[in-house]
């Protein structure tokens, strides 16, 4: 069960991804069981999801890291890239085949379970620009352009590389992340990392329904699912210029570090939280609704005449309705980093958006957010941004991404 990699191309599933980048959990019908994260569970770790699979839960834990190579010219960078990128890959499958444990002496992960370990791996597009590669780079891998509403820290943003490690353990991730970076450090230096969750399965009253982020609103709701026609053309690339035949059936991933303004949220009164989305807080119900899994009524008025849902809020804006379809697979994890200086919440989500471009996934919709005046704006504040280029892994490939490198 060489599994840690996604990518089995039957499938269409994604490149290096082991238990899990796509979430069962993560569809609109969050009321049914979810199967796979039971028997994940009931078996100590991903059942068969260690195939990529397109039907397993979202992690319960993740960290991603963007590191950059050391290296300053075009053949020396592309050198180390290749060299990370392939002791990553063969580390990768050593800790999914055996366990940190069996590889490193008195590892903290003795006595766990693998714990649904899942690795991803992921290229910039600075990466292709250092290494000379430009003629190779698809279009779809550019950072996104700027928005008015970013208040972005340069140090929280872009990196050559991705590395996205998930489990259900913090422990496994953990070590995980510091057994692949210690493996490369004469390679890489660190750009940036920040580590999420997710409410534990032993936690919740109910593990199958649609988790909360840290502002209580249910999220994840609205989803393309692995059974449904639109999902492979969304969430998947499509490449037919053999220049950019390495990323054809990968995905590329968004990723936003999205601050929570928690003070000023949880001083507007409930109906005012609810109005900011366009969802009930209790229930995840559309505004107007009765289950979380109904359609949004966006023509209905109240008998004031005043739309049920507003004009600016979250679900309306975001809505493929408002975005003329652009649809991505979005996995969002709460980081929590304590109090700042100020005292204010250091908090929020960390939001990863899979899709086969950006360009009429995230970044469309984001347009509709930032130009349309999305209520949510005055309590988020968007920090850190990235894009990485997610390969497929072919069974004839020594590593992810080789294509490229021949
Ligand atoms: C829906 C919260 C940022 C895109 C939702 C929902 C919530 C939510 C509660 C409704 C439930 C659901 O369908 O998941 C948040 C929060 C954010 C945030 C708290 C920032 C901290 C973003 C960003 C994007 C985005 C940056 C993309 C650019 C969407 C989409 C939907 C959605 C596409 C589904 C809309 C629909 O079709 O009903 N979000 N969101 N969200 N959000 Fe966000």
């Amino acid at each position: 069960r060489r599994g840690l990699f996604a990518g089995a191309g039957a499938a269409g599933a994604v490149g290096l991804v082991a238990g899990g980048l796509f979430g069962a959990g993560a569809t609109r019908n969050s009321s049914e069981p979810d199967p796979a994260r039971e028997l994940m569970l009931a078996a100590g770790g991903p059942a068969e999801g260690l195939v990529p699979a397109l039907g397993t839960p979202t992690p319960a834990h993740v960290h991603v890291v963007a590191v950059d190579l050391t290296a300053d010219t075009p053949s020396a960078v592309a050198a180390q890239a290749r060299a990370v990128l392939e002791e990553w890959h063969d580390r990768a499958g050593e800790l999914h085949e055996s366990g940190l444990a069996s590889v490193v002496e008195g590892a903290p992960t003795q006595g766990l379970r693998p714990a649904s370990l899942g690795i991803t791996l992921g290229l910039g597009p600075s990466l292709l620009e250092r290494a000379g590669l430009e003629d190779r780079r698809p279009e779809a891998l550019a950072d996104p352009p700027a928005f008015d509403t970013d208040r972005l820290d340069p140090a929280l943003c872009g990196g050559d590389l991705m590395l996205h490690v998930g489990a259900e353990d913090p422990v496994v991730v953990g070590s995980a992340v510091r057994h692949l970076l210690g493996r490369v450090r004469e390679h890489t230096r660190v750009r940036w990392s920040l580590p999420g969750f997710q409410r534990s399965a032993a936690a919740a009253e109910d593990p199958s329904a649609t988790p909360r982020n840290l502002m209580g609103q249910i999220d994840g709701t609205v989803n393309p699912s692995p059974g449904e026609a639109v999902f492979s053309p969304q969430v998947l690339a499509s490449h037919t210029d053999p220049a950019q035949a390495w990323m054809d059936s990968g995905t590329y991933v968004v990723v936003r570090r999205i601050r929570m303004l928690l003070d000023d949220w949880f001083d507007l009164s409930k109906g005012e939280r609810e109005r900011v989305v366009g969802r009930r807080l209790d229930d995840g119900a559309p505004l107007g609704g009765d289950r979380e899994e109904d359609l949004p009524d966006l023509s209905a008025r109240d008998a004031d005449g005043e739309p049920v849902i507003p004009a600016d809020a979250h679900i309306r804006l975001a809505g493929s309705e408002s975005t003329m379809g652009a649809r991505m697979l979005r996995r969002g994890f709460n980081y929590d980093l304590g109090l700042d200086a100020d005292g204010e919440p250091d908090a929020g989500l960390l939001f990863t958006a899979w899709q086969g471009d950006p360009n009429t996934g995230f970044t469309a919709v984001q347009r509709r957010l930032d130009e349309g005046g999305d209520a949510l704006n005055r309590y988020v504040r968007h920090e850190g941004s990235a894009v990485f280029a997610v390969p497929p892994l072919r069974d004839d490939e020594p590593f992810v991404s080789y294509g490229l490198w021949t």
